[in-house]
């Protein structure tokens, strides 16, 4: 049974011990780790908050699960005014003491990850940079998010594993094959042998924290289509697919092929 978007928070407060103090980020971040996926996000960023400013002389931006900023920065560097909110109560505190004094950022603990939707302001764009795999019905999320846009703004994401079941086999295959090849490399071997065993029962546990922070890369993946289907009643959608995957090695070799892994949206023209 889903509870509001998040389990009844039981996601939330995985997401908070997941991403606890000292934290890394980096690690498992494709997105983070290599130059051109972060590189191609900044890109598209910095043309939003440009593009909303040409439009309206500002950009209020909610960005949703910013975890230590990297991205905030891109956003205050192009000219926006920033709320970032962060479920994890470890995260918030970073964003808060590397943003203290700095008026252009306002840090929030977001302690069920949708207070957000409840509250009555509007943005001119909505960030979400790996952040909507986290979300159980991240449908429901999004549809709620898209009504605290403002005419004519926008809502990005970027960074969610392609609906499996609509996957080429190929990429499929390649990108939990790449996955498994850098997994082995990380230790903390007896969590990964257990999460596996489980995997190949088609087991979920509903209190395991590696089944509920990456919920839906270790179920489905996200479902890319059903999200186009909701926002393109209301913006200009462009649904755009890469490939991504942790080790340097596989993500040099297989970024200039055909095969696909992940997707970002970014929607444009709101017209509520
Ligand atoms: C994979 S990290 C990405 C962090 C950052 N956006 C980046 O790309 O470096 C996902 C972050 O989203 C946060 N998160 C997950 N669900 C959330 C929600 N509903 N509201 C706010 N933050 C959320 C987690 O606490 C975590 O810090």
């Amino acid at each position: 049974m889903v509870v509001g978007v998040n389990h009844g928070g039981e996601v939330v407060r995985a997401q908070d011990a997941a991403h606890a103090e000292g934290h890394d980020y980096v690690k498992g971040s494709p997105h983070l780790r290599h130059r051109k996926l972060r590189e191609d996000i900044e890109r598209r960023l910095t043309a939003l908050v440009r593009d909303s400013i040409a439009r309206t002389g500002a950009c209020r931006v909610l960005e949703i699960g910013a975890g230590h900023g990297t991205f905030t920065d891109v956003l205050v560097a192009a000219g926006a005014r920033v709320t970032v909110t962060e479920a994890s109560e470890a995260s918030a505190e970073h964003l808060r003491a590397t943003y203290a004094g700095d008026d252009r950022v306002s840090v929030f603990h977001d302690e069920t990850g949708e207070f957000v939707l409840d509250q009555e302001e509007t943005w001119d764009l909505a960030v979400m940079i790996s952040v909507i795999h986290h979300i159980p019905d991240y449908v429901a999320f999004l549809d709620r998010l898209q009504g605290l846009i403002a005419p004519g703004g926008a809502m990005f994401s970027v960074q969610d594993p392609l609906f499996y079941p609509r996957r080429s086999r190929a990429a499929h295959v390649a990108s939990r094959g790449s996955y498994f090849a850098w997994r082995l490399g990380q230790g903390n071997y007896a969590r990964g042998v257990a999460t596996r065993i489980r995997r190949l029962r088609g087991v979920y546990d509903e209190r395991a924290e590696s089944d509920l922070v990456e919920y839906h890369v270790v179920r489905q993946g996200v479902d890319e289509e059903a999200i186009r289907t909701l926002l393109m009643e209301q913006f200009d959608v462009e649904v755009f697919t890469y490939w991504s995957t942790q080790g340097p090695v596989w993500q040099r070799l297989l970024e200039k092929t055909s095969l696909r892994s992940d997707f970002g949206i970014q929607a444009t023209n709101h017209r509520p």
